[in-house]
């Protein structure tokens, strides 16, 4: 039965997609939240584009069909790469990504226009990011550094390891060279890893987190559509779906979240394959 929440849809592919959930539930605290973390089909990184394209278009529809969803935000930047104008042009509701956001606010960031980004392959390859810097500040220069490793200690729940702390650092050393002054977590997987990237990259280099960028931009949008719920008397609710095992998402999801009226549940693959 179709529940008509009046609710943001969302979707990432795992746990990632947690951390815009996190930052427009603090900028729109009235506005009910459905979330699908495919962490069964995680990572998309290193995926095909159109099959990509064909994960985010099941999980949209079944978004649409089930909760009647007011607009689609893909919290995830490697299918924002891939997917945002064919499921703009497919889905009659707004459907929203996190480059743009965080492209824009980087080129706001950066005084030296030596902007540093981290990313799925999938993100980088797609040059998407690199396109939109060079179109907003064309004398921009990017270095852009595929980091997959750093989804995994997210999705395995290491993150908060001190060997996860090395790795990052060691990833990241090359950086130093490029003198950029701001680095774009172009992965919505990595604001988990914020303490960690700080410390590599040094405090004299700003971390762009694309998805918090994402959260004022969609205010901004709803507030525009006239889409805001201004009217819900009853509290807002956060359903959260995995393709994968609920526990260990759960586990995650209250770390980064807190405590909170969470409804955790399990959407199998199978459900979204036929969508
Ligand atoms: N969280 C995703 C992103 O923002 C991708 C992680 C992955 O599945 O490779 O790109």
């Amino acid at each position: 039965m179709k529940k008509s929440m009046n609710a943001i849809g969302m979707m990432d592919s795992g746990i990632g997609g947690l951390t815009v959930l996190k930052a427009v539930k603090a900028l729109l605290s009235k506005e009910s939240i459905v979330f699908v973390g495919d962490n069964a089909r995680n990572p998309y990184g290193p995926r095909r584009p159109e099959e990509v394209v064909q994960f985010a278009r099941q999980i949209a529809h079944f978004l649409i069909e089930k909760y009647d969803i007011k607009v689609f935000v893909i919290a995830c930047n490697t299918a924002t790469a891939c997917a945002l104008p064919v499921l703009q042009k497919e889905l009659n509701i707004p459907v929203i990504g996190v480059i743009d956001s965080g492209a824009k606010a980087a080129v706001k960031t950066s005084q030296t226009g030596r902007i540093g980004l981290i990313a799925t392959e999938g993100t980088v390859k797609s040059a998407k990011y690199q396109d939109e810097i060079h179109s907003l500040k064309p004398g921009a220069k990017v270095f852009a550094q595929a980091e997959p490793d750093f989804v995994q200690l997210v999705e395995k729940n290491t993150y908060q390891t001190t060997a996860a702390e090395e790795e990052v650092a060691e990833h990241l050393q090359d950086f130093g060279a490029d003198k950029i002054d701001t680095l774009i977590l172009g992965c919505t997987h990595f604001p988990l890893l914020t303490k960690s990237i700080q410390k590599a990259v040094g405090s004299g280099v700003k971390l762009v987190d694309a998805g918090a960028a994402t959260a004022v931009d969609l205010a901004k949008s709803l507030k525009s559509m006239d889409l805001l719920d201004t009217e819900s008397a009853a509290a807002a609710s956060y359903e959260l779906y995995t393709t994968g095992p609920v526990d260990a998402f759960e586990v995650i999801a209250t770390d980064w979240l807190g405590q909170g009226d969470w409804h955790f549940a399990h959407l199998p693959v199978e459900e979204l394959e036929q969508k």
